[in-house]
């Protein structure tokens, strides 16, 4: 559109200054030769009868002086010293070396699989590669390059770090775009984006239209989106001959790629790293002296009550880091365990670890180990935040003098992240605190110290249970020999493993794929919205499928929900669900909120659930802080009412003081707060760019002060978790249909409760341990419940008073078959007779 009008500006001008029988086209730069009537540009002569007819010739033409531009551009740029220091930098990169191979398997073969190891200079390099031989071949501003990450984070570094090595600002010819945000201009040919954009883009243009060459970066990792991505580009690939894929990988496991795509070549880049001395949770005790009470003469009895005291004391602890020494000891079987590190076992004192663990072995590499950053693996953002402010606290590792502590993780802002790749002033130590995405998508050019907690949070998911969960779990082998890998980059380096050698031997080879071990929801919604056919066919075609009950599991969930029809078609509120990057049933909270115009405290609920729980239960206070929690309840029995209250009251504390001192007295993590604040405005972008909210904010907010409606809305979202409330003598018995009998957890405001006045919660999560509990709750009404619950589209209000129907029947409760009856009879009544 852009050429087009381009192209109408240049004819438009043409005739005017015909008119007015100028000579030249200044703007533009074209100038007319004064014999002929033609017009010499720098590629040659365009004629007058060329403006006139053609304007697809004259678009050749201007797009083949870009081209030439751009040329122009590139050899400047490469000729001027800096950009002479920058090409030496890049020629010493492995990747260089197989340049020339790279580029001929590209031109030659529709899919090329490239591996090698990080930091070799795959995504920084590759497309670049591509884009300098298209623009040499003066086909630069044709070509169109499409580079995937996982993360945001390293689509925004990538690119920046890009156009610094093409001499360029973000936006010229390299751009980026992730959710929310983006740096693209219109004369971008390489474009760094997450790996969800491309498939949103997928949405609207099937086929990919103008697009030369699509890259997927980190494919080793197997995310759900890449998995997705592969198995859409190879129904693709033969709509679009001239497309080329090009897959991209850090460890070894390239066969499989290739034979996915029947035996696509497959180019190795041979790496090079320094040697890494790797320590074993025996010896960091050694090396951090925690050899407290030693228990010599112990007999095998004694030595195994000891090694449960341990454990007890451990599990007392809540850091999660704690749990990972407790899994540890968990996972290593307890004789082979005693028999090979007896000696460590013995010295082992349960409150030195954790935290303090890592405190130590840092405290260690700051006195006495050389100079070199270190990257400390943690498992997520918590963890993070919590070592952070415990290390600020140690008279070393706090004096910002000697140590810059910098935490990072995928969604902080990019002028945060740049710190992270600096190099520190001389003295300093760099210390970063990082998830596991600095394992492979962000290289951190002088780390020499790795400490690795063993975990990552992993999403898992139990198809029996149709449970999802998200927690620490160990992992694999190739992921540790990564994470040792940062070490050794610039020089020989060390890795500290927070974990025995016998848990190490008991890794995974690989990590399951995303795609086996998550909820298949919102994947559902996308095969569906676009357009891709059946859902179990589609999954089957993927690389690894995922198991068909779990499939089914999400196709059930999204007819219950009314995203999905009997046919397995979407719905309207389907179509809406599937724009909206967040879980469906928070999707359809957010929905539900904006039509009901409460919008405002729904934002609060969606948000909280996203981020996390913001009260607080320390252990030694958990009584306070649960009656902290209680005064935000005000008796309604709702947890997600509670949140509401608490954060409006923060919001009003912020403005005056700093609210801080409302965060201390209340129990709440100001940081969760701010997550939760900044969350929110997010999600209010989201629904404003898929137009779901388009008035002003106040007409959204209209009916937010009435709690009942955002009780309804909550319900509507939440739906199918129900439980049944019955209260008997002296307690309350819950019931949910696919569990029986289920627990509220304690730190919920109903779990204080002796009767709840409901006779229906409704519950986010339901977590195994033992007995089944819920944790967030709010109690509704058979009313709200009939109205909101379910869905009303499936089948008409027939069929959903007949599910519902049947859920009230199961309970076999006389009351509340009667309450339903009554309902069932005013409804029929109102919507029928009316
Ligand atoms: O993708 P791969 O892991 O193979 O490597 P890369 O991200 O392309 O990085 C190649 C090299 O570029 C690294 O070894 C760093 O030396 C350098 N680099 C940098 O200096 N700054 C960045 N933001 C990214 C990479
Ligand atoms: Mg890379």
């Amino acid at each position: 559109v852009g050429l087009q009008r381009e192209v109408d500006d240049i004819l438009g001008e043409y005739i005017a200054r015909k008119r007015t029988n100028r000579e030249s086209f200044p703007s533009i730069g074209f100038s007319r030769s004064s014999s002929t009537d033609s017009f010499a540009t720098d590629e040659g002569f365009f004629e007058q009868q060329d403006l006139q007819t053609s304007t697809s010739v004259v678009m050749e033409k201007i797009l083949r002086r870009r081209s030439l531009q751009l040329r122009n551009q590139q050899q400047t740029w490469q000729d001027s010293p800096e950009g002479q220091n920058m090409l030496e930098f890049r020629r010493s990169l492995p990747a260089f070396k197989e340049r020339e191979a790279l580029l001929a398997a590209i031109s030659q073969n529709q899919v090329v699989v490239v591996s090698g190891e990080t930091g070799c200079g795959k995504t920084t390099q590759l497309p670049q590669y591509i884009l300098e031989s298209e623009i040499d071949a003066a086909r630069g501003a044709t070509c169109s390059i499409i580079c995937t990450q996982p993360r945001r984070i390293s689509a925004m570094a990538v690119s920046e770090r890009v156009a610094a090595e093409r001499g360029e600002k973000l936006g010229e010819s390299v751009g980026y775009k992730v959710r929310l945000e983006g740096m693209k201009g219109r004369e971008t040919r390489l474009l760094f984006c997450t790996t969800g954009i491309l498939l949103r883009r997928l949405l609207v243009d099937r086929n990919l239209k103008g697009v030369t060459h699509v890259i997927v970066d980190e494919i080793h990792e197997r995310g759900m989106n890449e998995d997705f991505l592969l198995i859409v580009l190879k129904d693709l690939l033969p709509r679009r001959p001239e497309l080329r894929l090009i897959l991209m990988s850090a460890t070894l496991n390239a066969e499989l790629f290739s034979s996915y795509f029947g035996g696509a070549p497959m180019i190795h880049i041979p790496g090079f790293t320094y040697p890494v001395h790797t320590h074993f949770l025996e010896n960091v005790l050694e090396i951090t002296g925690h050899r407290l009470t030693p228990y010599n003469q112990i007999d095998d009895y004694g030595q195994e009550k000891m090694w449960k005291m341990q454990k007890q004391a451990m599990r007392r602890r809540k850091s999660q880091i704690a749990s990972v020494v407790e899994d540890a000891l968990e996972a290593a079987d307890f004789r082979e365990y005693c028999s090979r590190t007896r000696e460590s076992l013995s010295c082992w004192n349960p409150d030195s670890i954790g935290f303090n663990l890592i405190e130590s072995i840092l405290c260690h590499i700051c006195r006495k180990e050389r100079p070199g950053a270190v990257l400390v693996f943690m498992t997520g953002w918590d963890d993070i935040n919590s070592l952070k402010d415990q290390l600020q606290a140690n008279p070393l590792l706090g004096d910002p003098t000697k140590v810059l502590l910098l935490p990072c993780h995928g969604s902080m802002a990019s002028s945060e992240q740049r710190l992270i790749f600096d190099k520190p002033e001389n003295g300093i130590r760099k210390i970063v605190l990082a998830t596991n995405m600095a394992e492979t998508s962000i290289t951190i050019n002088d780390v020499v110290f790795v400490v690795d907690c063993g975990k990552a949070k992993e999403t898992s998911y139990d198809a029996l249970n149709n449970t999802p969960c998200l927690l620490p779990t160990w992992i694999s082998k190739a992921s540790t020999r990564q994470r040792r890998g940062r070490a050794g980059r610039v020089q020989p380096g060390e890795c500290y493993h927070l974990y025995p050698r016998c848990v190490y031997d008991a890794f995974a080879d690989y990590q399951l794929p995303e795609l086996l071990r998550t909820p298949l929801q919102s994947l559902c919604l996308q095969i569906k919205s676009l357009r891709l056919g059946s859902i179990s066919e589609f999954l089957s075609r993927a690389l690894q499928s995922p198991e068909p009950l779990s499939v089914q599991n999400a196709i059930e969930y999204l007819k219950v929900i009314g995203a999905l029809d009997d046919k397995e078609e979407l719905t309207v509120l389907g179509r809406h669900l599937s724009m909206l990057p967040v879980e469906p049933k928070l999707g359809k909270m957010l929905i539900y909120g904006a039509i009901f115009n409460c919008l405002d405290p729904i934002l609060t609920v969606v948000a909280g659930l996203t981020v996390r729980d913001p009260f607080l239960t320390p252990f030694d206070k958990k009584d306070l802080a649960e009656s902290a929690k209680s005064q935000f309840s005000c008796r309604d029995y709702s947890d997600h009412l509670a949140l509401v209250r608490a954060f409006d009251g923060w919001k009003d504390s912020e403005r005056e003081h700093s609210g801080y001192e409302y965060c201390w007295k209340n129990f709440l993590s100001a940081q969760t707060l701010k997550a939760i604040d900044s969350l929110r405005k997010q999600f209010l972008f989201l629904l404003k760019d898929t137009g779901l909210v388009t008035d002003s904010f106040s007409t959204c907010n209209k009916w937010s002060q009435d709690e009942n409606l955002t009780r309804a809305v909550i319900c509507a979202g939440l739906y199918p978790g129900v439980c049944s409330v019955v209260n008997k003598e002296k307690s309350i018995s819950l019931k949910t249909m696919e569990d029986g009998q289920v627990m509220l957890s304690s730190n919920s405001v109903n779990g204080k409760e002796s009767k709840i006045l409901y006779p229906w919660l409704v519950f986010n999560e339901k977590v195994k341990v033992n007995s089944v509990f819920l944790r967030d709750t709010t109690a509704v009404s058979d009313s709200v419940l009939l109205l909101f619950g379910g869905n009303i589209c499936r089948g008409g209000l027939d069929g959903h008073l007949k599910m519902l129907g049947g859920y009230l029947e199961f309970f076999m409760n006389p009351d509340l078959q009667s309450t339903y009856l009554n309902l069932k009879r005013e409804l029929e009544e109102l919507i029928y007779f009316k």
